[in-house]
């Protein structure tokens, strides 16, 4: 589905007819001795294991799918473009891709490898989303919003589909949000297949504004100061809000210095390396200890793309 409004159940199912043709569902695993560290039985959903090292591939995949060779133009701190990068790379179409100048020179280069072309400019996603709304107005490629497009949050509903297929009896999902198109697919599918399993959304305190907007109820521009490149953005975005707004269970707010120390028991407890924001809802757990104490908890290590400098600072802390 690319037009209409609002997700269902039928459109996350269709999706992954999509996504099926092209990867496997990533495995989840629990680690004994993070359990011990959280104080619960953790299910580490392993979207680090994609081909473009996170969870947006699925969305990719069944957006440029729906879109018959189109060209593409989109903004993105690099895992949706490396999505869209691989997508139309496997359709045989053309993509542009708009980043900060600043962006992760590893997302920039993976971009590149699969053939989009990326230009860099500007010092925000919001100075990028204004280049690409150009770009794509005077080329006639199609302008793909990372957050609001329909298609984008059916396709990353199919880890959803996967978890909870596996373990309808979870007590919660913990999720990292940018735009909240990964939160608002994780409720659609809740709702249908575990309506007793809550969904809870994670963002930086530095990044707040979809968290604002969910508590608020209204459209929220806030300051993003983030350095967790997949949570560095500064509005908030309405599809995934009214998703969120109709059925997020609970949204938390989490500092990227717990962040980091998440990251680094990720790599020494479940032998995984996750870029800031994959590692965020383990953050949330252990922030929380007494809310999450001797539950399953499914916590989504959306991607695995940290940078050279964030490693290092990871293994530093
Ligand atoms: C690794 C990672 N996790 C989480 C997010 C946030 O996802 P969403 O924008 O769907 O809220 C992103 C966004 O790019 C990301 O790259």
């Amino acid at each position: 589905m690319i037009g209409g409004m609002e997700l269902t159940i039928d459109d996350v199912r269709a999706a992954r007819e999509v996504v099926r043709r092209h990867l496997p569902p990533t495995p989840m695993w629990s680690y004994p001795v993070l359990n011990a560290t959280a104080g619960a039985t953790v299910l580490v959903k392993h979207e680090n294991t994609q081909p473009t090292g996170a969870f947006k591939v699925r969305g990719g995949l069944v957006l440029i799918a729906a879109l018959d060779g189109r060209p593409t133009v989109t903004y993105s701190t690099g895992n949706h473009a490396q999505s869209m990068a691989y997508a139309s790379h496997v359709a045989g179409a053309e993509c542009t891709v708009v980043m900060p100048v600043g962006a992760n020179p590893a997302k920039v280069a993976a971009v590149q490898a699969w053939g989009a072309e990326v230009i860099l400019t500007g010092a925000s996603l919001a100075d990028c989303e204004r280049h690409a709304t150009a770009l794509a107005a005077s080329t006639g490629a199609a302008l793909v919003s990372p957050g609001d497009t329909p298609s984008l949050i059916a396709g990353v509903g199919t880890l959803y589909l996967e978890i909870l297929e596996a373990r309808p009896d979870l007590d919660a999902i913990v999720v990292p949000v940018g735009s909240g198109s990964g939160a608002a697919a994780a409720t659609i599918v809740a709702r249908a297949l575990a309506p007793d399993c809550a969904v809870i959304a994670v963002q930086s305190t530095a990044s707040p504004a979809a968290h604002h907007a969910w508590r608020s109820g209204t459209r929220s521009t806030r300051p993003n100061r983030t350095r967790v490149e997949g949570l560095a953005t500064g509005r908030s975005y309405d599809l995934p809000q009214r998703h969120l707004s109709a059925s997020l269970t609970d949204f938390l707010l989490v500092t990227d210095d717990r962040i980091a120390e998440a990251q680094r028991l990720l790599a020494t407890q479940a032998h995984t390396l996750a870029e800031g924001a994959g590692a965020a809802p383990l953050a949330a757990l252990l922030a929380n200890p007494d809310r999450f104490a001797g539950r399953d908890i499914a916590i989504v290590c959306t991607g695995g793309n940290a940078s050279p400098q964030e490693l290092a600072m990871v293994g530093g802390c």
